[in-house]
């Protein structure tokens, strides 16, 4: 790749700007400094900017612990969405959010670069387990939790069985295997408990851990992108 695409992708300037960088001589490919923006780079190349080694890799993988308040969208004119809780080298490396959590849900989000691990862990046939604690309005019962594991019939689909444990006569913890709109208040809903309260713990394989707080985020782990992969069902090279 070019040398002044790669800067523009990792998020460092423009294409302009990052040709005025290269002029000024700020960047080291190996050691040397390069000021020709058509330079081209490998993969494994050393690349310094004003002395600080860049993270070259244009796949990246985030677990975020979103907060309340903001769209899961990658753009939007007018409210502020979950890119604006990273930094914007991920905006320009073309990172995505992987599926939907309403603007009042809180908790884990996974972003990746690749469009097609996205899509795949998503797809209705994957069957991906997510877990949720959901605050209702309301006492839940035995007959909630057996309404949930017969599969609840909403008005356009009846939702696959979910498991729903009871933490507190007003706090469930439910997994689902399916992921469609706003269905886990749809669930809560239709056994006459509406939700007011949404969080996500875990999705597939990655869960929030402890020491994450609201707005936190963090790459994932080699280990933790294998086992991405494997719960979308693709080969990760
Ligand atoms: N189900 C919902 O109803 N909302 C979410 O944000 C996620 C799952």
């Amino acid at each position: 790749m070019r040398l002044d695409k790669l800067l523009t992708h990792l998020g460092v300037a423009s294409r302009s700007g990052a040709r005025e960088v290269l002029k000024a001589g700020r960047v080291r490919v190996n050691g040397e400094a390069v000021r020709d923006a058509a330079f081209q780079v490998a993969v494994d190349d050393k690349i310094l900017l004003d002395g600080k080694l860049l993270d070259t890799r244009l796949s990246r993988h985030l677990l975020l612990y979103k907060i309340a308040g903001v769209l899961t969208a990658k753009e939007d004119n007018r409210q502020k969405t979950v890119m604006d809780l990273l930094p914007p080298e991920y905006t320009s490396l073309g990172c995505m959010p992987v599926g939907r959590l309403d603007k009042d849900t809180t908790g884990l989000l996974i972003l990746t670069t690749d469009g097609e691990l996205a899509h795949r862990l998503i797809a209705p046939e994957r069957h991906v387990d997510k877990v949720y604690i959901a605050t209702v309005d309301g006492c839940l019962s035995d007959a909630d939790v057996e309404k949930f594991a017969k599969g609840i019939p909403l008005k356009d689909f009846t939702c696959l069985p979910a498991k729903l444990e009871i933490l507190s006569p007003n706090l469930g913890r439910v997994t689902v295997r399916e992921g469609k709109y706003h269905q886990i208040k749809r669930m809560f809903g239709a056994v006459g408990k509406p939700v007011t309260a949404l969080h996500r713990l875990s999705f597939g394989p990655l869960a929030l851990e402890d020491g994450m707080h609201p707005g936190d985020y963090r790459e994932l782990t080699d280990d933790e992108i294998a086992a991405l992969y494997a719960a979308a069902g693709l080969k990760h090279e």
